[in-house]
């Protein structure tokens, strides 16, 4: 890194929800999330942008099957599986999306490659056309355990408000991964991308691919998890980067938007970096399932099980 380089951070998520049972599945989260921080921190130590890091971050973690996005998405009702994703660069202040899209292997690089067209959020068909016009080869992200965890809930005719927040658990959750990135130039930059809530009717739409659940600006970036009905109520991430861009330092913005949802009763999470490089946390349900990368080290959030609203790296 050069002298008037800047000294990138990193956060990523893997959803929010109740406990990980047991330590051997902490554990297996823990080094799954690691693994995944250490090398998208690598790509941004050789100089990568926010935005193509975020995108980096976004596909590693679509490919780890325990997470509710990609590879490993829960079935909505009708037994298939629609995904939605969102990048938003900072700099740009440009938002991307898709919305419902299946049988492919990483929605955000159908993300991606919308940054540049002139209709920037697609849906199912228009969606669908988009990747056979990419010649995206067919993939079924289907998993076993997903298909498992649908069967069960089937049987009770779909009572669960949402599906396990890892695919290993059996108890609720709020499935969704996302990263936040501020690069060595000062550029910050948010992807998530989800499976949705699972079980959910055909045609919800997911805050994921909304600057609700995704939301980035030259001066903070933020990333949802959670109950997407929640999270688009309280328009949770651009309303955070708005309180930034107004004057609150991020910890201020976080501390404010979580207490507020928590006096709703909503149930989500979210991660956030600002352009000064400060990284901050936050979740009104029991566990946010987050590492990140402070430059120094890598830490998570597993652990972080309090009744406080938000936390932070220094
Ligand atoms: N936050 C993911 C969803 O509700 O779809």
């Amino acid at each position: 890194m050069s002298a008037n380089q800047l000294q990138p951070k990193l956060i990523i998520h893997g959803g929010a929800g109740s406990s990980l049972k047991g330590k051997g599945r902490i554990e297996a989260v823990r080094h799954s999330l690691s693994s995944i921080v250490e090398e998208v921190y690598a790509l941004l130590l050789t100089g990568a942008k926010a935005s193509e890091a975020v995108v980096k971050g976004c596909q590693l973690l679509e490919d780890e099957p325990r997470f509710n996005a990609g590879t490993g998405s829960v079935l909505q009702s009708d037994g298939q599986i629609r995904m939605s994703a969102a990048l938003m660069e900072g700099e740009s202040q440009r938002f991307s999306g898709v919305i419902n899209v299946s049988r492919v292997k990483n929605p955000i690089n159908v993300a991606k490659v919308l940054q540049d067209a002139d209709d920037r959020v697609l849906s199912d068909y228009g969606a669908a056309e988009l990747l056979r016009e990419l010649n995206l080869p067919v993939y079924n992200p289907l998993t076993d355990l997903r298909l498992q965890e649908w069967i069960e809930e089937r049987k009770d005719n779909f009572q669960r408000d949402m599906a396990g927040v890892v695919a290993e658990e059996s108890n609720s959750g709020r499935g969704t991964i996302g990263v936040v990135a501020l690069d060595s130039q000062g550029c910050i930059a948010a992807a998530t991308s989800t499976g949705g809530k699972g079980f959910e009717r055909i045609g919800r739409v997911s805050d994921s691919a909304m600057p609700a659940g995704n939301y980035a600006t030259s001066k903070a970036a933020v990333s949802c998890t959670g109950i997407g009905e929640d999270i688009i109520d309280e328009c949770l991430a651009a309303r955070i980067v708005v309180r930034v861009t107004d004057g609150l330092s991020l910890a201020e913005a976080m501390q404010r938007s979580f207490t507020e949802a928590k006096e709703r009763q909503r149930d989500l999470g979210a991660i956030a970096i600002d352009a000064t490089g400060a990284i901050v946390w936050g979740k009104t349900c029991e566990i946010l399932i987050a590492a990140y990368h402070n430059g120094e080290h890598i830490g998570d959030t597993l652990d972080w099980t309090g009744d406080e609203l938000t936390g932070f790296s220094k």
